[in-house]
């Protein structure tokens, strides 16, 4: 079968949460959320406190290969930055033209350059030179800032600069996350450009993945919200290829080998983040699970009005299975 990625998505699926996905199994590749590059040059420390994996060999402790996201407007500063980050060896460096942040689009940088293809290609070509061609450079766009009109235009302006793979994420910035996610323009840019073009958008189950597939024409997906919301669709979506019959999926056996990847997930992220903050982070990852299980529903109706992390780790073993229950405790 095709390569499966895990999305880049910035403020939901971090290092801590790359881990514990990728831990599963099922992904061959994962992006970094973007690092914003205006106007400097960003220290190493920038790139490895977006990336720590960085620090070994840009892989997940699975051995899945991250490579780092950029974006930026400005072709000089993007490829300054960019031969910066290949200092620290990164799997790939990829450029983010899909951002539909106002405050990033104000400056003029994610979706908002999808309406001037010419720039795209300015901005692949400098960044190009910046990138040996031992480090894959790629690139992610949507389909059009307003309107998908300059669609194929984009996607050949990046391929021309240089780049050797794209991923669409199969919308417009003004279409933002609404369903559907229109995986036929996917290939009809795949149709018009030489380099391997992966499909994104839309992908929940193993049928949104079969779908996305025929109708794209694309062997490769990359998920980003499904693959959070439902830990194990990457390897189930294996699973089909390697010729299993179609899983009945056992929502309750699986929450039971979910648990000890939330406890994980709960360890990793009091150590690496404030304990401020660690709460919020649990009940974001609680609240996309509770799409795909019930007993993420309950957890979450639970830990949601706590602010802190002893009284949170409390909560959590009440309501786990023992694994969660000692994990809390140590
Ligand atoms: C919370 C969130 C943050 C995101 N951050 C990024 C990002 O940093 N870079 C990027 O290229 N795309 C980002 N995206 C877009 C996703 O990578 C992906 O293209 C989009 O969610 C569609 O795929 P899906 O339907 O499988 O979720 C983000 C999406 C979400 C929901």
């Amino acid at each position: 079968m095709g390569k499966l990625l895990l999305a880049p998505m910035e403020g939901l699926a971090d290092a801590v949460l790359r881990d514990v996905l990728t831990s599963v199994g099922g992904y061959d590749g994962a992006v970094s959320e973007f690092v914003r590059v205006s106007g400097s040059l960003l220290p190493p420390r920038t790139f490895l406190r977006i990336c720590p994996e960085l620090a070994h060999g840009s892989r997940t402790r699975a051995g899945t290969p991250v490579a780092v996201q950029l974006l930026g407007s400005d072709p000089a500063c993007l490829a300054e930055n960019a031969a910066q980050l290949c200092g620290l060896s990164p799997a790939g460096v990829d450029l983010n033209f899909g951002c539909p942040a106002p405050t990033v689009n104000r400056h003029g940088g994610g979706a908002m350059l999808l309406d001037d293809p010419e720039l795209l290609y300015r901005i692949a070509v400098a960044v190009r030179r910046a990138v040996p061609a031992t480090i894959p450079f790629t690139a992610k766009m949507r389909l059009g800032n307003l309107d998908k009109a300059k669609a194929l235009d984009c996607a050949q302006a990046l391929a021309a600069g240089g780049i050797v793979s794209l991923v669409v994420h199969a919308r417009t910035r003004a279409e933002g996350y609404k369903p559907p996610a229109h995986w036929e323009w996917v290939a009809r840019i795949r149709d018009g450009v030489s380099i391997p073009v992966t499909a994104n958008g839309e992908i929940w189950t193993t049928d949104d993945h079969a779908r996305c597939r025929a109708v794209s024409g694309c062997p490769d997906a990359m998920i980003g919200r499904g693959a959070v919301a439902d830990p194990f669709l990457a390897r189930r979506i294996r699973a089909l290829a390697a010729g299993s019959a179609q899983p009945v999926v056992d929502h309750a056996a699986e929450w039971l080998e979910l648990l000890p990847l939330l406890a994980e997930y709960w360890h990793q992220v009091q150590h690496r983040i404030s304990a401020r903050q660690a709460p919020g982070r649990l009940k974001l990852w609680l609240n996309s699970l509770r799409l795909t299980y019930g007993e993420a529903e309950a957890l979450y109706l639970a830990i949601q009005p706590l602010r802190g992390v002893d009284e949170t780790s409390r909560v959590l073993a009440l309501h786990g299975a023992p694994v969660l229950r000692a994990a809390c405790a140590a």
